[in-house]
């Protein structure tokens, strides 16, 4: 037969290339659709969205857990995708690669109200700010062209004075300043290489409260953290999607997902 000369050519040419002659994924895409709300949060948009990130519905199966193992080993770099791929293990690889696989392509074009609800965050800006929080950093983000002044609130302090873990009731800020320039447009630098602040360019903040984070996907869940920027009117700025706050703190988890504890610390020490 005809159809059978070629696939055995294909076999063979499949063989000689090393590859595997049926290229099957063989994951359970019912257990990949348990866990794949936490990927949709940042993979479905709109098809008009202003978006880098690639869609997944419809993409070969073998082509995702590929890149899914590369980002998990970290030879393939995205801070986002390394911290989320480092929670997943084989069996999550192959199952949310057959799930999207299996997804009809242009089918992620939407962004349902459950998708909507985790990017959404429930914080609001703290009313009283900065009075009763303690600030305990100041440094020049470069790569932004911005001066970022960081304060925890009493809850917070407690926390890391009683050497516990930062958690519910605890309020962090990071006040983002446009920094002062000189004649030449130069930041003019204050002391300790800091650049002098102009005016505030907005605020990112991060809340811890008793209840949330129960609705958020457990691989996207952060405890009870939840995170928003505001403008520099303290409004929230809800185009900001709160998954890629929460993944990129996915690193951090030992320390209830706090990067800056150590910096706290001294704070607390040295008050
Ligand atoms: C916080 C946002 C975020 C979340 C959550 C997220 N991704 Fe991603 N993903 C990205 C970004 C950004 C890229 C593009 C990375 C790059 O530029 O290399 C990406 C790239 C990928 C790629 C490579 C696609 C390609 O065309 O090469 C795969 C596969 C992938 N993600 C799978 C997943 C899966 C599966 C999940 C859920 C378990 C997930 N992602 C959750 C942001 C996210
Ligand atoms: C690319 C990874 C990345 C992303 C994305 C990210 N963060 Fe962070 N965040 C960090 C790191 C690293 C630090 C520690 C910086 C430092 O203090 O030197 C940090 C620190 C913070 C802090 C101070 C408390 C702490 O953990 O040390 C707040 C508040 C914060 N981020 C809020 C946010 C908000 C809000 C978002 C989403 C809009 C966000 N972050 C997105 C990596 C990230």
């Amino acid at each position: 037969m005809r159809t059978n000369r070629i696939l055995n050519v294909v076999g063979v040419l499949a063989i000689s290339l090393g590859l595997p002659a049926v290229a099957r994924a063989g994951g359970d895409a019912t257990a990949g659709k348990a866990k794949a709300m936490a990927c949709a949060a940042c993979h479905v948009s709109d098809a008009a969205a202003n978006t880098d990130i690639p869609h997944l519905a419809g993409q070969r199966a073998t082509y995702i857990a590929k890149q899914l193992k590369a980002f998990k080993a970290g030879d393939r770099k995205n801070p986002l995708m390394n911290a989320l791929a480092g929670s997943l293990n084989e069996a999550d690889i192959v199952n949310l690669s057959a799930f999207w696989a299996g997804e009809a392509a242009g089918s992620d074009n939407k962004v349902a109200p459950e998708v909507a609800a985790i990017r959404k965050s429930k914080m609001t800006f703290p009313k009283d700010f900065p009075k009763g929080f303690t600030l305990y950093s100041t440094f020049n983000k470069e790569a932004q062209g911005l001066v970022a002044k960081q304060y925890i609130n009493a809850a917070g302090l407690a926390a890391v004075k009683a050497g516990k873990p930062i958690s519910d009731g605890a309020v962090i800020i990071m006040v983002n300043y446009v920094p002062k320039v000189d004649a030449d447009k130069k930041p003019v630098v204050d002391k300790d290489g800091i650049w002098a602040t102009d005016k505030i360019k907005g605020y990112e903040g991060m809340e811890a409260r008793a209840g949330w984070g129960k609705d958020l996907p457990e691989l996207l869940r952060n405890n009870t953290w939840g995170y928003a920027v505001f403008t520099s009117d303290k409004a929230v700025n809800n185009e900001i999607n709160q998954a890629v706050c929460l993944t990129c703190h996915i690193p951090a988890a030992a320390n209830n997902y706090v990067f800056g504890v150590k910096k706290m610390q001294a704070a607390a020490a040295a008050k």
